[in-house]
């Protein structure tokens, strides 16, 4: 046997969790059962669940036979509800195509609603004593530390790769203490944050821990490009001022000072005479600014207009004419300032 499964095994067998509600049974039911509850949940949050769910519906037919309602009213509060409309639906398939009786063969199991090759494995293993792989989120948090697998594990090849350490991997028998043991160490020792390295089976081999990866394994999922916004932002001009206008809170800038904006150029002039009033000639346009928030990241481009003629409706107390060495000083967002400097340098 590999040393990888020995180890694993062996602490199992000293340290794993050997009491939990379904364990020590063979009835293929309460481990599907159980498998479904704990894809999304945490162990003390399923338990009480199990328990009340098993005493409704104690077997395939009692949940097969049930309204939908009465399962997800069971359900309430566990969260993920996709899991028991897939769980009662898979029950009826069981009672039709397989009498009843839940299926032996992997490739049976593996195609019932809301069970993946994992949670196959997991039930082959524990109800059948079957010699299947399982590879769940724990697991490849453990495998990415102990074999040092970069990558996000999400990733179709990265997740391809790890199958083929999970299959590699399994011993020839003490499956069932081996799978246990490996979720037992994802969910106890091997813990996203602070594992307990010192009490870890692996530790000797551990490609994370000898090479100082704890932290960047299991890669995360990488970030989504940022949404890309455009704005025009016109820069009045009347002798040496600029218009600026306070922004409205809330929202971005909430309260800070800057120039007023336009979606885009094409209707500058007729928007500036409907909301000041203005006549404006136009004097080019500054480099595109470009500024970056969490949720996007916005191109500024900067119009440059001068004003000819001006109804006083600029005077209002949410409007001010500055010059740009003055408007620099004032409670302005970072790029209106870089715009102004531009602005000032001349
Ligand atoms: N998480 C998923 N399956 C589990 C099991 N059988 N025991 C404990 N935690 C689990
Ligand atoms: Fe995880 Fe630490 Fe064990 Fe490596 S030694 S598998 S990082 S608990």
């Amino acid at each position: 046997m590999n040393s990888f499964a020995a180890r694993v095994i062996e602490w199992q067998q000293t340290s794993g969790r050997h009491d939990l509600p379904w364990q020590r049974t063979r009835d293929a039911y309460r481990i599907w059962l159980s498998e479904i509850m704990l894809q999304q949940t945490q162990v003390s949050a399923v338990v009480p669940y199990y328990a009340r769910f098993l005493a409704r519906f104690p077997d395939i037919a009692s949940l097969a036979a049930a309204p939908e309602d009465n399962v997800l009213a069971l359900w309430s509060g566990l969260g993920y509800y996709a899991r028991a409309r897939n769980l009662h639906s898979a029950a009826r398939t069981i009672v039709d195509r397989h009498a009843g009786a839940f299926p032996r063969a992997f490739d049976d199991i593996v195609s019932l609603p809301g069970i993946g090759r994992s949670t196959a494995g997991a039930i082959a293993v524990f109800a059948f004593g079957a010699r299947q792989p399982i590879l769940d989120g724990n697991v490849k948090r453990v495998f990415a530390r102990a074999f040092g697998i970069a990558g996000f594990p999400g990733e179709k090849k990265i997740e391809t790769a790890m199958w083929g350490h999970a299959e590699a991997l399994l011993p020839p028998g003490d499956v069932e203490a081996y799978t246990q043991g490996l979720m037992d160490l994802g969910a106890g020792l091997c813990t996203r944050s602070r594992p307990r390295c010192e009490r870890c089976p692996l530790q000797d081999d551990c490609v994370a821990l000898r090479e100082n990866r704890i932290a960047e394994l299991p890669a995360p999922r990488p970030k989504k490009p940022l949404p890309q916004k455009s704005t025009v932002m016109l820069i009045l001009q009347r002798d040496r001022e600029v218009l600026l206008e306070k922004r409205p809170a809330p929202g971005i800038w909430g309260g800070l000072w800057s120039f007023p904006e336009i979606a885009d150029m094409d209707d500058a002039a007729g928007v500036l005479r409907i909301r000041f009033g203005a006549e404006v000639m136009a004097e080019g346009a500054l480099p595109d600014v470009h500024h970056g928030f969490t949720h996007y990241a916005l191109t500024i481009t900067p119009a440059l207009l001068r004003v000819t003629s001006l109804e006083r409706r600029t005077h209002s107390p949410g409007h001010v004419w500055l010059t740009p060495a003055d408007a620099i000083n004032a409670a302005i967002p970072a790029p209106v300032r870089e715009i102004l400097r531009r602005l000032d340098r001349g």
